[in-house]
């Protein structure tokens, strides 16, 4: 409370705001919307951002729509569908890398940050998307990888010429003349190694991922100015904003210490997030987003106290970021995503949501999702995707996604209920990461079948699969053969067959989307978790200006009773996942329901 001007400002704006957006829903279906859910007066919202009013739908470019028939999505298929996603009621749509690139780890690897994936199209489609997502009023973030180029970039070509090259500096060397540089680890490389040895020159680059993607020298002024163009170019086209890919990466130690003792596998804090890291993305925001009405997400493995460094309002660095500790649970720790036997534990999983959620109640702010384009079906790894409990199991996640005090990013398909295509064969898998990581567990004599069980829960291309259209071929994604198989499942969850029911999953989403839209308690008010110790239930209030929400989700495959210690018997059931909601706490297998009290 150090000024007293913006305080004022705020109160006035946000009193204008409430007089638009007090809307009373009046939606009824089966299991529909009722009833007056808009707070009265939103005078106290301090702090409102369009960006934390907005939902997140992902798209992931390569399996949205192909319109050319070589298998690949493309830009025109995107805008082809812009009026699909506009009827889901989502904000702001986020695209992975769409730019020029050999594809090693599907675009996170580019060769000119300026131009666009030949397979995906033309700048002039880019042009073409980018206003018909404008035209209807939809935003549109890019995803800026800023950390590592491509080795086919015109930069490391040049940088791989002579130690005295131009652009040698660009990139991350170590002359093998000093010996063997100290272990940096990889996460795409065959032998875990972020060292290759460059014969050209004699000398060593650096590689957090794979071979092909060699990680850019931040601490070279030359390489931020690039970068920050680059950001200017789009922003300029129009662009509303960019998620950045491992940005908390981009700062090293370029002295590479030896790890310290207290290492003990902790990359992230001991050399991924680098002694210049805050000072380079505050000169990036005073260079660059600052200037635009935008919005920036990061992804950042941190803890909360971390992340409070990345995303307060004073810190002027980033809006959001998302963390990994809540798609982490049920792996062993440090290994490549193979399944704890022991499962997980959905009190562990509370205790997780509930302090991240926690933790933003004051400053800063959070975002929420269950799956994107590094992680397998939210429905298969959360919910229960066998024939009897895929509807309510995808519905509840749903619920919970679009009822959480953070700014959801919900990935495409995610809304029909689409879940893990389980393959059997390493080479049904096109990701590097899958690939890669079999390799080296075949290298070491490890545990493949192991891995490969695990796949089908972990594996990224459970999640990248093409999208289901309708019931013809390729599910309507492609009249040519796909880049990765579609799922056999296609024939009955597909957009076409969920647009004639009310009640499918893809009729849940759009209310709950709705729903969410027209009453900002969802999104500012408080946040209480109930019953922690339920097994079963996962049960929380949200509170704005006198009005409570209680969220009940079952996350079992049985029915379970709540104790949330509140008085039901005068509270309204506004919304569930079932046709007949259970309003006394007693719960259906993976049910949902959302009462006013
Ligand atoms: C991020 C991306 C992932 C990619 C990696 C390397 O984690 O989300 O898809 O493989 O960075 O760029
Ligand atoms: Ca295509």
């Amino acid at each position: 409370m150090k000024n007293l001007k913006p305080i004022v400002m705020a109160a006035l704006l946000a009193a204008i705001l409430s007089a638009v957006s007090c809307t009373n829903t009046s939606v009824n279906s089966n299991n529909g919307t009722v009833s007056n859910s808009a707070p009265k007066a939103q005078t106290d919202i301090p702090n409102r951002k369009w960006w934390k009013e907005a939902v997140v739908y992902q798209i992931y470019p390569r399996s949205f729509k192909d319109t050319n028939g070589d298998g690949v999505g493309d830009l025109k298929g995107i805008t082809s569908k812009l009026d699909y996603v506009k009827s889901l009621g989502v904000d702001v749509i986020w695209l992975n890398p769409i730019f020029a690139s050999p594809n090693d780890d599907n675009g996170y690897d580019i060769s000119d940050y300026k131009a666009i994936m030949k397979d995906f199209g033309t700048m002039e489609d880019f042009d073409e998307m980018i206003k018909a997502m404008h035209d209807r009023g939809l935003k549109v973030v890019l995803d800026l990888v800023a950390n590592h180029s491509s080795d086919e970039h015109e930069w490391f070509k040049e940088a791989r010429k002579s130690r005295d090259n131009p652009y040698r500096n660009y990139y991350h060397w170590w002359d093998a003349e000093k010996g063997t540089p100290p272990k940096r680890k990889s996460f795409f490389d065959v032998n875990g190694d972020a060292w290759k040895l460059d014969e050209a020159t004699n000398s060593y680059y650096l590689h957090i991922f794979s071979q092909k993607q060699p990680d850019l020298n931040w601490e070279n002024p030359k390489v931020r100015d690039e970068m920050y163009s680059m950001m200017k170019f789009w922003f300029d086209k129009g662009v509303d904003g960019f998620r950045m890919d491992v940005i908390s990466f981009i700062s090293k130690d370029t002295t590479y210490p030896e790890m310290p003792a207290e290492f003990n596998g902790d990359w992230g804090r001991f050399y991924m997030s680098g002694p210049h890291l805050h000072e380079y993305l505050q000169e990036m925001n005073r260079q660059v987003l600052s200037k635009y009405d935008i919005m920036t997400v990061g992804e950042i493995g941190a803890t909360p106290e971390v992340a409070h460094q990345f995303v307060d309002e004073d810190r002027n660095e980033l809006n959001m970021l998302y963390h990994f500790e809540g798609v982490s649970l049920g792996y062993l720790p440090d290994s490549k995503k193979i399944i704890d036997p022991a499962g997980w534990s959905l009190v562990k999983f509370k205790e997780i949501y509930s302090k991240w959620s926690d933790s933003f109640a004051e400053k800063g702010w959070g975002t929420i999702y269950l799956g994107n384009h590094d992680q397998p079906r939210m429905l298969t790894r959360w919910g229960n995707d066998t024939p009897e409990f895929r509807d309510p199991s995808s519905k509840m996640l749903t619920t919970f996604l679009l009822t959480m005090r953070a700014t959801p990013y919900y990935y495409f398909g995610d809304e029909l209920g689409m879940n893990n295509i389980k393959f059997d064969k390493i080479e049904d898998y096109k990701d590097i990461e899958s690939i890669n990581w079999y390799k080296g567990i075949q290298k070491e004599g490890g545990d493949l079948k192991q891995f490969m069980e695990s796949q089908k829960i972990a594996a990224r291309d459970n999640g990248r699969t093409p999208f289901q259209w309708d019931e013809t071929e390729n599910a309507g994604f492609s009249t040519g053969t796909p880049w990765l198989k579609v799922n056999p499942n296609y024939k009955t969850i597909n957009v076409a067959a969920e647009e004639k029911d009310p009640n499918s999953p893809l009729n849940y989403f759009r209310r709950l989307v709705k729903f969410r839209k027209e009453n900002p308690i969802l999104v500012y008010g408080n946040y209480t978790l109930l019953d922690k110790d339920n097994e079963s239930v996962y049960a929380y209030t949200r509170e704005l200006n006198g009005k409570k929400l209680l969220i009940l989700l079952n996350f079992k495959d049985k029915e379970a009773t709540v104790n949330t210690g509140l008085d039901l018997s005068k509270a309204k059931v506004i919304l569930g996942n079932y046709s007949t909601p259970s309003a006394d706490g007693k719960l259906k297998p993976y049910e949902a329901v959302i009462m006013e009290l």
